[in-house]
């Protein structure tokens, strides 16, 4: 009888390179951050690894400038999500990994920003582990990092942010995510919200509903670090408006400290007053 595939497990799809030429060698992985747009901001570390790289899959936020540091000889495979075609699913993505480097290839997995930041690179590395395949991580610049530089907003600042939380704005489910609104919404701390464009009204009222002014200053910054990068200062009652044209790649990004940041773009009209947010008990 037939092996069948488990249920909710995605067909095995795997691009075949034909392994490394002459002597056999031990393949690896190496979870790369491109950082956040700007080819500037690439680690040297990160270079090195793509200058080394046969392989290199990669997400769709990552530059041709950037991935044109690969040797013109090392495959270049997409796993970018697309809205006509096929995506590949996570396992896929592990399973092509160790594949290669079980071919003796160097693997090189570039990511947008840091692989450990909302990259799912643990989820790789953990796949490399159980394979017994070497996974390096090189670290890249998250893309709050290049926000805050840009804008001229530090992220902690004396006096009015004494700590920075990074969270997604998206819960797996593609809802509002479950986080610790009452504390993330004390005063003289940043919040720097991940993929939260969607949530951006459901968001912001949590914030109101657990006690942050709704007056608090609050920053989106568009494709951070990029030639078009755009950056709209308001508050928070205010972030539902000021995403409502954002297309790019974008955080919100919310605390007193932004009240520093120098905008591309105010927000237009000045939001002072409450957003009316249905929340949920
Ligand atoms: C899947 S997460 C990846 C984060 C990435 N690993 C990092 O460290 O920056 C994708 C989200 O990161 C944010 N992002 C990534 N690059 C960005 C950029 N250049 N400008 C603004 N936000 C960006 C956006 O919120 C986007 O929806």
């Amino acid at each position: 009888m037939r092996n069948r595939k488990p249920k909710n497990e995605p067909a095995r799809r795997l691009v075949v390179l034909g392994g490394a030429r002459g002597e056999r060698r031990e393949g690896a992985v190496w979870l790369v951050g491109a950082g956040p747009g700007d080819p500037d901001l690439l680690t040297i570390k990160a270079l090195k690894a793509l200058q080394g790289a046969d392989v290199v899959v990669h997400d769709g936020l990552v530059s041709d400038e950037i991935l044109d540091l690969a040797p013109a000889a090392a495959r270049r495979i997409s796993v970018a999500k697309r809205k006509s075609r096929h995506s590949y699913a996570q396992v896929e993505i592990n399973r092509m990994l160790v594949a290669f480097a079980q071919e003796g290839l160097n693997v090189v997995r570039l990511k947008g920003g840091d692989p450990f930041i909302f990259g799912r690179g643990g989820e790789e590395l953990e796949a490399c582990r159980e394979a017994g395949v070497d996974c390096h991580v090189v670290p890249g610049v998250t893309a709050a990092l290049a926000a805050g530089a840009n804008a001229g907003a530090p992220l902690t600042h004396r006096g009015s942010a004494q700590a920075v939380t990074f969270v997604t704005g998206h819960a797996a489910s593609g809802s509002e995510p479950d986080l610790d609104w009452e504390s993330l919404a004390k005063a003289n701390q940043t919040v720097v919200i991940y993929m939260g464009v969607s949530t951006a009204a459901g968001i912001a009222g949590r914030l109101i509903g657990a006690g942050r002014a709704g007056s608090t200053p609050a920053l989106v910054v568009e494709n951070a670090s990029r030639a078009d990068e755009r950056r709209v200062l308001t508050t928070l009652a205010g972030l539902p408006a000021a995403t409502e044209q954002v297309a790019g790649p974008a955080l919100l990004i919310v605390g007193e400290a932004m009240a520093l940041a120098l905008p591309t773009e105010e927000a237009a009209p000045a939001v002072l007053t409450e957003p009316k947010l249905e929340l949920r008990r």
